[in-house]
């Protein structure tokens, strides 16, 4: 369970919330004790500097050996908001294998292998979610249902003795956790450290929120630069100087751990002595909570929205990140649609997707040239050094 940690933060955002009816819902003890933390003025900084090789960043043998951690541990693929519908489905192929993410038809989400039991064919193309009532095969017409039963053989007789029931499409070990949807490749792969966060996730409604927006952004950077963004505030009031930083202008930051995903909480000093730190919706407003769902996931709670960052390395420089934006309720009014697109362009298109992606492709860069051998991390970046012990610790298990 929760353990304490490093300092660490957060490029999230708050932002000029408008008065959405987010349901009352208490915080978990865990965001509390951060909350209350903050509330003391307990920031939390490193003792002393840290220095990191930069082939870390940059050695293409410790990349093949990382994606271990990807093919082992569970990772986030999407939130349960992007399939609303029973009964749908969308291809995923971030993660290098071609995955069908499917609702069948009792509400039950599934990771199932995009490729067909006959001969391997790829089943559904593009990215937009699609009806599933049956998922049929382009090449010879084998169908199935979104739990991926094989429900239909055209010419069943010219296939005597196959065991039908036997080849539904693969599916993948997945759960649906507190409004996330996570897979792994990896039969044996425990999901328990995700679970212990459900509560925080409930503490947020995560599951009952309406996707507002999606977005993929290609960046020519090692996967682990653009998560070590979420876990320092050093930058906040300079890189972000135009966007953000006037919201963590008095930002403290404190954060622990549950088992090895990082929950940190910047607060706003002005805001926090008038919150009510048993009402979610108050604390909110107050502090924005950041967690790096090891190893590659980011959550960014705002004050009325969340966004999911999730990383997917595609080589050693270069990994893609799909940024989702979930909102309470699909915009009503004119005014919602435009507090929104207006969050939505501050988020993906400035903090996000110009700022803090702009600078690890720049990062990249840098490291990629050869010109310094190491990275320094001073005392507000302890939470990068952190991070790269736990990578450390899970590739020498
Ligand atoms: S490859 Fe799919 S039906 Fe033949
Ligand atoms: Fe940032």
């Amino acid at each position: 369970m929760a353990s304490p940690a490093c300092a660490a933060t957060v490029s999230g955002a708050p932002f000029a919330a408008m008065d959405f009816p987010l349901q009352p819902r208490r915080p978990t003890p865990g965001q509390r004790a951060l909350a209350e933390a903050l509330a003391r003025g307990e920031a939390m900084m490193g003792e002393g500097i840290e220095q990191l090789p930069a082939a870390t960043y940059t050695d293409p043998d410790r990349f093949a050996a990382e994606m271990r951690l990807f093919r082992t541990l569970p990772q986030l693929v999407a939130p349960s908001a992007l399939l609303p519908e029973a009964v749908s489905a969308v291809a995923h192929d971030g993660y290098g294998s071609p995955l069908l993410l499917t609702r069948g038809a009792d509400g039950r989400a599934h990771v199932l292998a995009n490729a067909c039991r006959h001969r391997g064919t790829r089943l559904v193309d593009g990215d937009e979610v699609v009806g599933a009532k049956r998922i049929v095969c382009p090449y010879h017409a084998w169908a199935y249902k979104p739990d991926g039963e094989l429900s239909g053989m055209p010419r069943a007789e010219c296939f005597p003795g196959f065991d039908r029931s036997a080849n539904g499409l693969r599916a993948y070990p997945s759960a649906e956790i507190g409004g996330l949807l996570f897979y792994a490749e990896d039969e044996q792969a425990d999901f328990s450290d995700l679970r212990a966060l459900e509560p925080d996730f409930d503490a947020f409604g995560m599951a009952g929120l309406h996707l507002y927006e999606r977005r993929v952004h290609d960046v020519a950077a090692n996967w682990k630069l653009i998560v070590d963004a979420f876990l320092e505030s050093y930058h906040v009031q300079r890189l972000h100087a135009q966007t953000i930083a006037h919201f963590f202008a008095d930002g403290i930051t404190v954060a622990d751990r549950v088992g090895p995903h990082q929950r940190a909480a910047v607060g706003r000093a002005a805001l926090l002595e008038r919150a009510d730190l048993d009402d979610m919706a108050s604390l909110r407003r107050a502090v924005t909570f950041t967690y790096a769902l090891f190893p590659a996931s980011i959550v960014v709670v705002s004050p009325d929205y969340i966004n999911l960052l999730v990383c997917m390395p595609q080589s050693v420089g270069r990994t893609l990140v799909e940024d989702y934006m979930l909102i309470p309720e699909p915009p009503q009014t004119n005014e919602a649609a435009a507090h929104w697109q207006k969050s939505w362009a501050l988020l993906d298109g400035g903090a996000f997707g110009t700022e803090d992606f702009g600078a690890a492709a720049r990062c990249y860069r840098g490291l990629a040239s050869g010109t310094i051998e190491t990275v320094t991390l001073g005392t507000l970046e302890n939470g990068i050094a952190d991070f790269h012990r736990r990578i450390d610790a899970a590739l020498a298990r």
